[in-house]
């Protein structure tokens, strides 16, 4: 069996407000990426063979029936030593993450704030508004195992869960997101360039954009624009604000901003209204004023894009459902489940689109390119050509 190992930690972008690692907090996420490849990977698909050969057929000689939802795949996979040992697997690999990451930069909260601060200082990209509370279910939830999730300060300019999260996506994905953790942001970028050469969009609004990972690589495909980027997490937007200025980037603008509730925006002013794997942390009746906002912000014939992991839908089997629904679970994602069992083109009508103008389709990364060049060849360092899901359409 091949197997291909995750690239080492030190290939991510050192950029200047990036946390500080020694020796051995390096090798201990190099080694958190590989267990994390080798559960995903190699232990992983035992699941779907204790299902074929021990679950399912048991299921069926009790019941006289195969399963009719993956909640009774979960009820009857759970009691499997196979399921057990994966979904205990998963769970320690992502708490170490989690746990390490919070010590790397917690030691150095203070001089992380002050960097940050520095590059605050070079441009004015961050508006916070402290009338501006955070969602319950953001606050009551310590996303992905996270602790204190994306809004918590330790202390007034404190940056360091934005940090935490910046250094350690990597461990989480294996790598497979580029060197700026923005594989998403670069794959829709190009793909709308090359797809739609004619759209040159001069506002564009990224709702739960994070620390703008992927919102920075769509304010670099379109110059002209004013980008602006909107979240409820503070040390998130300090740290992606001041990332920006650190990376050269001057066209956005970070505001702290609830997007169920976007009224400083006025009706139709933005051209592309873009979120990326956003719509799986919103509550379940959150999720429907936002998509109302969204059809309220978006100007007509503007364009609404959202990469997500893809929906449950009717053609999509109860195992892969049920295997899907791990985090809502285990990995503190309590509304994972509910958000995916929504259908998209019924969002979309929500967000003005119609039925006929909907799309959903698969965006190919762009990898990284090896600097080194080995016997005259540049060679991909990273990506790994994943394909994003994306949904979404014009509105018309
Ligand atoms: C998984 S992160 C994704 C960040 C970013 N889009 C990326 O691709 O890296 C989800 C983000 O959505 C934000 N968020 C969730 N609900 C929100 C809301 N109602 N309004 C604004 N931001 C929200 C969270 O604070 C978090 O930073």
């Amino acid at each position: 069996m091949s197997y291909q190992l995750p690239p080492v930690w030190t290939k991510l972008q050192q950029h200047a407000v990036f946390p500080e690692f020694d020796h051995d907090e390096r090798a201990r996420y190099n080694f958190l990426a590989n267990l994390n490849r080798f559960v995903s990977t190699v232990i992983a698909p035992g699941n779907k063979i204790a299902y074929d050969k021990r679950v399912e057929p048991a299921f069926r000689a009790e019941q006289g029936r195969t399963f009719e939802d993956r909640h009774e795949v979960k009820d009857a996979m759970e009691a499997d030593p196979m399921y057990q040992t994966w979904a205990a697997l998963r769970r320690s690999t992502m708490e170490m993450r989690q746990q390490n990451g919070r010590a790397v930069v917690l030691r150095q909260a203070g001089e992380l704030a002050q960097k940050a601060q520095t590059y605050l200082e070079k441009s004015d990209n961050l508006a916070l508004n402290d009338a501006v509370s955070v969602p319950p279910y953001l606050r009551h939830v310590d996303n992905h195992l996270m602790p204190g999730s994306y809004h918590t300060e330790y202390f007034r300019g404190d940056v360091a869960n934005a940090a935490n999260y910046d250094s350690g996506l990597f461990v989480t994905s294996g790598g497979m997101l580029g060197s700026l953790t923005d594989g998403g942001g670069r794959a829709i970028a190009s793909w709308v360039r090359t797809e739609y050469p004619s759209f040159k969009p001069k506002r564009i609004l990224d709702i739960g954009c994070g620390l703008g990972h992927n919102t920075l690589p769509l304010a670099e495909a379109f110059p002209d624009a004013d980008v602006v980027a909107i979240d409820t997490g503070v040390p998130m937007l300090r740290y992606g604000a001041a990332r920006a200025n650190a990376l050269g980037i001057s066209n956005v603008k970070f505001v702290q901003m609830n997007a169920e509730s976007m009224a400083d925006f006025a009706d139709e002013t933005f051209d592309w209204v873009q979120t990326t794997m956003f719509l799986h942390e919103t509550g379940g009746k959150a999720i429907h004023r936002i998509f109302g906002e969204i059809n309220r912000v978006l100007a007509p014939n503007g364009l609404n894009l959202h990469i997500e992991q893809p929906q449950y839908t009717p053609e999509m089997s109860y195992y892969e459902q049920f295997m899907r629904d791990w985090d809502a679970y285990y990995n503190a994602e309590p509304y994972w489940g509910h958000m995916h069992d929504l259908q998209p083109q019924d969002l979309m009508t929500e967000a003005g689109v119609s039925r006929e103008n909907f799309m959903q389709v698969g965006v190919k990364a762009i990898n990284d390119l090896d600097k080194k060049k080995s016997d005259g060849k540049v060679t991909e360092d990273y990506g790994r050509s994943p394909i994003w899901n994306v949904f979404g359409g014009w509105k018309k």
